[in-house]
């Protein structure tokens, strides 16, 4: 699991025990989902590059240090994606936003493309993946597959939560793709839930069930 960045700062574990619970309302998921994703996010941008720049402070000029965040893209991979753009547009307010749909072929198992929408000038960008649940790893992968035909500078990917079959499927296909998480729990159950897990994060976040 060399590639993998287990984020245990005592705060997203203590959101993330708290989001985990059956109990805890949409409304409180989804605050908490937010305020998890901002932290997330520290630790995803933490190698960015920064460069120069000349500012006036009110008794001098010096030369400070910024970050390009138009250079960054988070991709949402529909539709629980969406959850965790807000918090990490909070901390990153100038990335950039892509969104690509996925659905499972019921005959093949396959996911399908259905949406694609992209910034431009891919090839100049750094990409963050994000999707709360890696599980079986067929949509990450490919979204990770798609975004690679448009030769950005980098990709990484991001979830809440995800599982040692999950880590090990995405691995095998994008050795190269770095996962940042909250956790690595126990295993995938039969119907491609994470066990202990959370439930369907899209429901979760949305009130759809
Ligand atoms: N997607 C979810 O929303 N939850 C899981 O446990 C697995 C995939």
């Amino acid at each position: 699991m060399s590639n993998v960045h287990l984020i245990n700062h005592p705060l997203v574990q203590h959101k993330l025990s708290l989001m985990r619970r059956k109990d805890a309302s949409t409304s409180t998921f989804r605050t908490l989902l937010n305020e998890l994703s901002s932290l997330m996010a520290y630790e995803v941008t933490r190698d960015m590059p920064l460069q120069d720049v000349e500012i006036q402070t009110p008794l001098e000029t010096m030369t400070g240090k910024m970050i390009d965040g138009k250079k960054l893209v988070f991709v949402s991979i529909l539709r629980a994606g969406n959850g965790i753009l807000e918090g990490m547009l909070n901390v990153v307010p100038g990335a950039r936003v892509g969104h690509v749909g996925l659905y499972r072929n019921p005959e093949t198992l396959e996911p399908v493309e259905y949406y694609f929408k992209m910034p431009q000038e891919m090839e100049e960008r750094d990409i963050v993946i994000v999707d709360p649940m890696l599980a079986t790893g067929n949509s990450a992968i490919a979204a990770v597959t798609r975004l690679k035909q448009l030769s950005p500078r980098s990709i990484k990917f991001v979830c809440l939560l995800t599982c040692p079959e999950g880590v090990a499927a995405l691995q095998k296909a994008h050795p190269d793709v770095p996962i940042y998480t909250a956790a690595i729990d126990r295993q995938l159950n039969a119907q491609g839930y994470i066990l202990p897990g959370l439930g369907d994060a899209g429901d979760r976040i949305f009130g759809t069930k």
